[in-house]
């Protein structure tokens, strides 16, 4: 066998990210609520499931509206999640382990509560008024026909300055104005902090709508489409990208960090317009997510469609991650029907998502199949699932607490959980899913570890041989120094894949083949649901390892 080629191990491209979501985790205090020094106890669970590191959604101080996405002070923790203290020791016990540690950076707006936004709402004369978008108005005519996220207009009226702000997420959480130079450089003293504090990274929140026209111009009307589907005058502002390439010029300033957008696109799944955000590859986002497979139906030709797309939005020197799941839309697996089949689904995706070109994002309780949970209307605490109830039952589906075991609430918390536990945990955690060769779990850890071993998973070359046709996805990841075959079924048929010549194959990992096989053919059998990760050790048979 060729010498093994080591190529050089980037954190952030080549290893994988786990994403918390700190409320849901582990309760360490026993008051129901997920926190840091609960992170900290379980962090020897991410280093036996293998993640090189973790994104925390945010634990600033914050009132909680918006459950941390409302922040009122960028310099300490929310004492729900624990004190900075705790935080400096999670970042060392996570160093120590080699797991970095990525926080969730909010930049479009703040807490209508942070004292910044205090000051500017004190006066048209206050020298903060401008740090805000405010517009001159009353109250029977808005400035604009301009959307929150959230439902309604994006404007409130305030009465005593008889002005209207901007919010483009909750009222509780006013647009900041990215125009104004004094909090542009508020936020690189706020990012310079975390970064000499060591922080590995960043995760931007919405970066995608920091900057609106200048001109405050009426988004495109309904008959126009795509265009007001787009919110043509409110996202993805030329001085957005600016901000971004300012933002990693000061990010360079420091030895190995990175910045991951929420490029969050309308309509979802605009792969170029994420790629954009990467601008040449090495000079602005080190990463930007792209939606698409989480808005696609469990097909190989639509996913298969949806990464070609992706990698074709990815400038050069850029490079691409992928997602199936995060804390604003439904788990993945329940996308996937509702029979024993959405397992079968679901480790379909996984192989996909941990064998491709570009890094996997995990989302909390993801790796052993948590589905969403229902609610009833008196436990919706995400104020949109309140708002438009029955309609839309909000966002608390899929942040229920971690699944640890099947004991009192799923060993979350000695305490009543801030959110009910899903009543599948006695089938569905951690405990049991440790013990069991055939779980989600352990195909997750076994997929995780095989992404580490082999070059050609985390950095090699990706070459599609069947896309999407049949319900199959195969392709090879190809490095210099060794080819592997990925055969992913979509379908519960069974069927005979033709490889055109005869080829020496070992399984590495499958949900229907038996590890370690070898086999010698030039057609292989994929049973329904299949997902199989094999070497051709024919490669090394070839010219170039004579
Ligand atoms: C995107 C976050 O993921 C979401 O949870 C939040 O509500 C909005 N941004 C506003 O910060």
């Amino acid at each position: 066998m060729p010498e093994k080629k080591q190529k050089k191990w980037i954190w952030w491209k080549h290893g994988v990210f786990y994403h918390i979501y700190p409320r849901s985790f582990y309760d360490s205090n026993g008051d129901g609520i997920g926190d840091i020094p609960g992170i900290l106890l379980k962090l020897d669970y991410l280093v036996n499931l293998g993640v090189d590191a973790i994104w925390l959604s945010p634990v600033f101080k914050s009132p909680m509206v918006d459950f941390g996405y409302d922040v009122t002070d960028y310099y300490n923790i929310d004492p729900v999640f624990g004190t900075k203290d705790d935080f400096i020791r999670l970042l060392h016990e996570a160093h120590k382990r080699n797991i970095r540690v990525v926080i969730d950076m909010v930049l479009n707006h703040t807490s209508d509560r942070h004292p910044w936004f205090a000051e500017s709402a004190s006066s048209h004369d206050n020298p903060k008024h401008d740090w805000y978008i405010w517009q001159k108005g009353n109250k029977f005519k808005k400035p604009n026909n301009w959307r929150s996220v959230m439902g309604g207009s994006a404007w409130q009226f305030d009465q005593r300055l008889q002005e209207y702000y901007l919010h483009t997420f909750f009222r509780e959480q006013p647009d900041l104005n990215w125009r104004n130079k004094e909090v542009r450089e508020a936020f690189m003293d706020i990012f310079r902090h975390w970064l000499d504090l060591g922080v590995d990274g960043f995760r931007l929140d919405a970066v995608n709508m920091i900057i609106k026209d200048k001109k405050f111009r009426n988004n495109p009307g309904l008959l126009t489409g795509v265009l007001w589907r787009r919110r043509w005058f409110t996202r993805n502002q030329p001085r957005s990208f600016k901000i971004v390439k300012q933002l990693r010029k000061l990010l360079d300033t420091y030895d190995d960090r990175m910045m991951v957008g929420e490029v969050y696109t309308l309509p979802p799944g605009d792969s170029e317009m994420a790629g954009n955000y990467l601008k040449s590859g090495d000079n602005a986002m080190h990463l930007a997510f792209d939606f698409s497979l989480m808005f696609k139906p469990f097909s190989a030709r639509k996913y298969f469609k949806a990464i070609d797309r992706w990698y074709a939005s990815i400038p050069e020197k850029g490079w691409p991650c992928h997602v199936l799941s995060n804390h604003d839309l439904r788990r993945i697996i329940s996308k996937y029907g509702k029979g024993s089949s959405k397992y079968k689904r679901a480790k379909v995706a996984a192989m996909l998502l941990l064998t491709l070109r570009g890094t996997p994002f995990i989302y909390y309780g993801e790796e052993i199949g948590m589905q969403n949970t229902s609610l009833r209307r008196s436990e919706i605490l995400d104020p949109l699932g309140k708002k438009f109830w029955p309609f839309y039952k909000g966002r608390d589906k899929a942040r229920t607490p971690m699944q640890w075991s099947a004991g009192n609430n799923a060993g979350f918390s000695v305490a009543k959980p801030w959110l009910p536990v899903n009543p599948d945990h006695v089938r569905i955690n951690v405990e049991d899913e440790w013990k069991d060769t055939e779980s989600m779990l352990t195909f997750y850890s076994s997929l995780i570890r095989l992404r580490k071993e082999h070059s050609a998973l985390f950095a090699g070359q990706w070459v599609p041989l069947r896309m999407g046709l049949d319900g199959v996805i195969v392709f090879n990841r190809i490095s210099t120094d060794e080819k592997l075959l990925i055969l992913l079924n979509f379908t519960s048929r069974e069927q005979a894949l033709s490889l055109g010549s005869s080829f020496r194959l070992e399984v590495l990992l499958s949900t229907h083949k038996v590890p370690h096989e070898k086999m010698e053919t030039s057609l292989i059998h994929i049973e329904s649901f299949e997902a199989t990760l094999m070497c051709d050790l024919s490669y090394f048979e070839t010219e170039q390892f004579r």
